[in-house]
This record gives structure tokens, C-alpha cells and sequence, in this order.
């Protein structure tokens, strides 16, 4: 096969981070994009010279081999369904999967009956320091795992579409607190049976984004089918830039991994300085500037491999499926039922619970 070619719907955060991540591959060309804003600025600076204000149009006219999916969360089925309607043979489509498992069940349905693959944007898998920590764990190097505890903290989200409930699904959990969801089962292997969760209502509940209609804070207690034992969160109040952390407790050790504050850089600035890691405010006084974000979150090998699946038409590895993300909405959604009725939830499969 020649360079995969590809097409990417959106134009902002999620489609810059994928559009970086190509260009890292040369097994890859981004030939044409879809957005209904940002569309001739994205263009020109990824020189993607076929632009389109609908995707249904790209999808019809380019003779595409993958669709990267960056738009808002409930504009994930429709897009997803029409690029598998239109023929295309491989879709990533990005977190969370859907914002019901109504609409993520019809993506992974259609995707499986069309033998359309289906390829879900869980980053931290990929992300390197998550990588070898799993190879760790399977070397037994700190001996049965017991206890994960896992975050993705920041101070808001940019995108004025995930402060609103009713396109984001939900909001820090679904938006933020999905990485260590969508991490757990994977680390381990096994699937996510029963959750505990709270969370801020959204709105004047709120602890501090009053304005988001979704909640800005929000946990929950895990117990995993094999018997370990997780703690997830997602929260809009950590500032200082992003604050991912990852904590696995082991028979034998434990990990302790700060993904994204554990620069090996150290400066100091009087005068500031152009950037230092996601969602941070300051480059003044003493910063830990990240060394190449998109590696270490994992965008860059995460799209290389979703890349080397359509180049030797193979699945998707573990955490990365439809079917991997249906589970991790599920759990997200468990854990909001769970927080508003003020009781456990158990999930009975990777598509549903009761
Ligand atoms: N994996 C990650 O770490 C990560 C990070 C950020 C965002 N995301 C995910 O990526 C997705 C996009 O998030 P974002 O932060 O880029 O959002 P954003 O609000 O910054 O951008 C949304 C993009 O969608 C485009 N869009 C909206 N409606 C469209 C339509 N009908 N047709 C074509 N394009 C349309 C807009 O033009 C815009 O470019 C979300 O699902 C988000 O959860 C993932």
C-alpha cells in the first residue's frame, strides 16, 4: 500500500494533536480535512490543501483510507456512521466514544457489520511511560497488581462544547476522568465490574465553574472483574497546568508515574517564555517546560499505530477497539448513575449494565 491517506474532521485541539502526530509518520498523509470553523488556518498550516465545510461532501469526493473524528463528543456517531456509510475502511474516532451507549453501540454495530475498523483515540496507552510501567507489572516487578489509582486533572477545558452537558456527555468525568478509565482495563487486563462514584452536579453545584453545566469534579471507586481495586478522577480544579498521575500498588512494589509535570526540565524565567505544558498560565518563575507533549501523552504513537492496523489490515491493539470504548463509556455512565441514585453499580458486559 502507498501512504495511508487520510482525512481529519475538526480543525482545533483534538485535530491538531492528530495532525502532529502524521506528520511524525511517514506512513501517512493527511490529504484532506472537514470543519466548519478554523478550516483555511488549519489548512495552511498542516499543508492540507483539500478543505471541506462538510464531511459528508469529503467523505463522497477523497478516495480516503482513514478518518481521524476530532469533533465534539455527540457529534461522534453521526460522523462516525457516515464515514463507514461513505466506504472508508478505518476510523479513529476520538474520546469518549459516544455520549450514550445507544449512539456507541450503533458506531460499533455498523463499523462490525460494514467491516469497518473501528479504532478508539485512548492516548494514554500509547503514552511511554504508561507502556513500560505495564511492562514492569509483567515482568512481576512489583508482583500482583492490587491497587490502581489513576487522574486527569486541569483547570477547564478550552473548548466551549465540554462545558455544556448536553454535547460533552456529561462533564469532567466523561471529558477528563475517561483516560484512567479507559487505562485501568487495559494496565490489567480485565474489565471494570462495579463502580462507586460522586460527582459535582454541574452548574451552581459546582465547585468553581459555575458556568458548565456538567460537573467540575467528579471519582469513583472501581473494582475490577480480577479482583483489583481502582480509583479514577477527573476534575476542572487543579491549576498549574495539566496534573495526570498514576499510582499502581503492587505485592511486591509500586509505581508511581506523574505523566505530565515530571519534566526533566527545570527553568527559571524572569521574562517568561512561550509554553511550558498544557492548560498552564504562567511561564514565569520556576517551570518543568514538558519535552515533547505529544510523545509523552502518547498522540504520536498512538497514530502510528492505528496507521500500521490500516497498512496490514490488523486490529487494533488492546484498550483501542469500539468495543474498548463502549466499555469505558459504560463505566462513565455507571459512574454517574451510581453518584445521582447514591449506590453501587455493577456492569454486567462490555456493552451495557444493569
Ligand atoms: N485524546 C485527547 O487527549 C483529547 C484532547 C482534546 C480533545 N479530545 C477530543 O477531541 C474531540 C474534539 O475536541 P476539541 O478539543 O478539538 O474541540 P474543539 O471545540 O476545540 O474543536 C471542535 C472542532 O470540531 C469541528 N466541528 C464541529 N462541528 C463540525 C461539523 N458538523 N463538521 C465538521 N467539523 C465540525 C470544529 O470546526 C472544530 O474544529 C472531542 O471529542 C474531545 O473529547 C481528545
Amino acid at each position: 500500500m502507498e501512504k495511508v491517506k487520510v482525512g481529519i474532521v475538526g480543525s482545533r485541539f483534538a485535530a491538531q494533536l492528530h495532525a502532529e502526530s502524521y506528520k511524525r509518520c511517514p506512513a501517512a498523509i493527511v490529504h484532506s480535512v472537514s470543519a466548519i470553523d478554523n478550516l483555511d488556518e488549519f489548512g495552511e498550516s498542516y499543508g492540507i490543501a483539500n478543505r471541506y465545510g462538510d464531511y459528508h461532501d469529503m467523505f463522497e469526493k477523497e478516495d480516503l483510507d482513514l478518518a481521524s473524528v476530532c469533533v465534539p463528543n455527540y457529534l461522534h456517531r453521526e460522523v462516525v456512521i457516515a464515514a463507514a456509510s461513505a466506504g472508508i475502511g478505518a476510523i479513529i474516532c476520538e474520546k469518549p466514544l459516544a455520549t450514550s451507549i445507544e449512539d456507541g453501540l450503533e458506531m460499533v454495530r455498523t463499523c462490525r457489520e460494514g467491516q469497518v475498523k473501528l479504532m478508539y483515540a485512548e492516548d494514554w496507552i500509547f503514552a511511554p511511560a504508561l507502556v513500560r510501567a505495564k511492562q514492569i507489572c509483567q515482568e512481576g516487578g512489583i508482583g500482583d497488581i492490587l491497587y490502581v489509582k489513576a487522574k486527569e486533572t486541569h483547570n477547564g477545558s478550552h473548548s466551549a462544547f465540554a462545558q455544556k452537558k448536553e454535547y460533552c456527555g456529561g462533564g469532567s468525568m466523561i471529558h477528563v476522568g475517561i483516560h484512567p478509565v479507559g487505562f485501568l482495563p487495559w494496565l490489567v487486563e480485565a474489565k471494570i465490574a462495579q463502580v462507586m462514584g460522586m460527582v459535582t452536579g454541574g452548574s451552581e453545584l459546582n465547585l468553581l465553574h459555575k458556568d458548565y453545566t456538567g460537573e467540575d469534579w467528579a471519582a469513583a471507586l472501581v473494582l475490577l472483574d480480577d479482583g483489583t481495586r481502582g480509583f479514577v478522577e477527573g476534575n476542572y480544579i487543579a491549576c498549574g497546568g495539566m496534573d495526570d498521575k498514576i499510582e499502581i500498588y503492587g505485592a511486591e512494589g509500586n509505581i508511581h508515574i506523574d505523566l505530565t509535570q515530571g519534566s526533566p526540565l527545570k527553568v527559571y524565567s524572569r521574562s517568561g517564555y512561550g509554553y511550558a505544558i498544557e492548560k498552564a498560565d504562567f511561564t514565569h518563575g520556576w517551570t518543568s517546560p514538558a519535552v515533547d507533549e505529544f510523545m509523552s501523552l502518547g498522540y504520536v504513537n498512538e497514530i502510528a499505530h492505528f496507521v500500521d492496523c490500516v497498512r496490514n489490515d490488523t486490529e487494533p491493539q488492546r484498550g483501542t477497539t469500539g468495543e474498548d470504548g463502549l466499555h469505558a463509556l459504560a463505566v462513565t455512565l455507571a459512574i454517574y448513575e451510581s453518584a445521582e441514585n447514591d449506590c453501587l453499580i455493577q456492569i454486567h458486559d462490555d456493552l451495557g449494565r444493569t
